[in-house]
């Protein structure tokens, strides 16, 4: 794992970017695993403007997401495609139909699944992945279990993920407890992973994923068996590591 420790959010936001704009600028053609939540918007906003100033050219990249709530369609304003809409693919010059995220809505949700995996194989794997982590150390939505799935599959969310999302929602209520996630057999299939991480809530779990043993209890701990991670980290989330 190589570990990048930089100054703050902002900074963090603009290495990753960086990263993911080599590898877009090696291989117009490439194939995005993407995230959602807090860490990452800043990062998307770098991307935009590297796009606007600098012609950053995503018309031939496909991207891939992690997640989707199970439950809200696409026009949700908390759904991570309306998320990825309003946050990068209506900003850039990207084909919507080729930017994948889960259907949360899909009548039979097996099948979506089944769908997701076979779409991420048939695309060749993943160029790159950018994850964020939960302080929970979950990757995608990959929560803390005694067993961990290869492929995509509906799971229920942790009590601290809810908790942790509702900032985004007017009520925890409202927080959907189920979401589909990609597993962690197409995330270790990525070629390269971007971590990103920042603020001190992270700060605990980070050592554990970084020195700790690998455990499903940490599914970030399974990076450590990953050839090309790089680990993009803001001090406050860096501070406790040994
Ligand atoms: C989002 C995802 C999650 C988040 C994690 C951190 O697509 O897969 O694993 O990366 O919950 O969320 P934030 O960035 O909001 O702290």
């Amino acid at each position: 794992m190589k570990l990048l420790v930089v100054k703050n959010y902002d900074e963090m936001s603009k290495v990753a970017a960086k990263e993911l704009a080599e590898v877009i600028s090696k291989k117009p053609e490439s194939i995005l695993g993407l995230a959602t939540g807090g860490t990452p918007v800043g990062m998307y906003k770098e991307l935009i403007d590297m796009h606007k100033n600098e012609e950053l050219d995503f018309s031939k990249v496909t991207t891939v997401n992690l997640d989707e709530y199970v439950g809200l369609s696409g026009e949700h304003d908390q759904s991570y495609r309306y998320f990825m809409d309003s946050n990068l693919f209506n900003h850039v010059n990207i084909r919507k139909e080729y930017t994948y995220v889960p259907n949360g809505l899909a009548e039979d949700m097996h099948q979506e699944c089944v769908n997701y995996d076979k779409r991420i194989e048939e695309l060749g794997g993943i160029d790159v992945q950018v994850l964020g982590i939960g302080s929970n150390g979950h990757i995608g939505f990959n929560e803390p279990s005694d067993t961990l799935s290869l492929g995509t599959h509906v799971t229920d969310l942790a009590e601290s993920t809810i908790e942790a999302n509702s900032r985004y929602f007017a009520s925890k209520e409202e927080v959907p407890t189920k979401a589909l996630t990609m597993g962690l057999g197409a995330i270790m299939k990525a070629k390269k992973i971007l971590l990103m991480v920042s603020g001190e809530s992270k700060a605990e779990i980070m050592d554990k994923v970084v020195n700790g043993k690998i455990t499903t209890q940490v599914p970030a701990s399974f990076l450590q068996m990953h050839k090309d991670v790089v680990l993009i980290i803001d001090e406050d989330a860096a501070r406790k590591i040994k």
